[in-house]
């Protein structure tokens, strides 16, 4: 069955590593026949989300926020979310976490399309240690835990520092698989 497949990417460098990899799983999706749009979360310029708690209120999912506005529906029709980011400071990049922090309009109103997805993670960081990446994995794991998610993959690549390191790891060839999942 065909799938309408959503990418966000969370890495300023339009050529980087989990850009890369998000590539390969995009290019190994189509392949398969599935519809794939992929949304850079660093060009959008979401804010924080404001707790005013008035999601949906205006009849917009979010009151304030209207680049996040511009994805909503993109993201609430997707049978499939990938996140695709590299490690910032531990943890996951401002511009890919405000846009992360505004699903919580869909959950405060319980909107029924945003729970039961599939979704994937891609990421990828400077240091060896494998630990350095549990900083995306663990709130990814309880986000999709929380929001009735069935997780079809993970691909963390630790120990690439600059673009292109990745294309020396199996990192691009394991996005690719994950496509035989969907
Ligand atoms: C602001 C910033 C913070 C970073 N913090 C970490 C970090 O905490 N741990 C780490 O291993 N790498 C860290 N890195 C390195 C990136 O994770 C690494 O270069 C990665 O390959 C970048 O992926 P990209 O090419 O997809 O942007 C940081 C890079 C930047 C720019």
């Amino acid at each position: 069955m065909s799938k309408n497949i959503l990418i966000l990417t969370g890495s300023p460098r339009q050529s980087g590593n989990s850009n890369i990899m998000a590539e390969f799983f995009m290019r190994a999706a189509e392949s398969k026949g599935h519809t794939v749009k992929r949304i850079d979360c660093t060009r959008l310029h979401v804010g924080g989300c404001l707790a005013c708690d008035t999601c949906y209120q205006n009849g917009k999912p979010c009151s304030v926020d209207e680049a996040f506005n511009s994805i909503a529906d993109d993201i609430l029709s997707a049978d499939v979310l990938v996140f695709a980011m590299p490690v910032y400071w531990y943890t996951i990049p401002a511009q890919i976490k405000a846009v992360i922090d505004h699903l919580y309009c869909f959950c405060l109103r319980e909107k029924e399309e945003y729970f039961g997805k599939q979704r994937a993670l891609l990421a990828c960081c400077e240091e060896h240690d494998p630990s350095v990446l549990d900083g995306v994995r663990i709130p990814f794991e309880r986000m999709a835990a929380l929001s009735k998610w069935e997780v079809i993959g993970e691909v963390l690549v630790p120990g690439v520092l600059h673009v292109g390191y990745i294309t020396v790891t199996d990192g691009p060839a394991r996005a690719a698989a994950l496509a035989d999942a969907l």
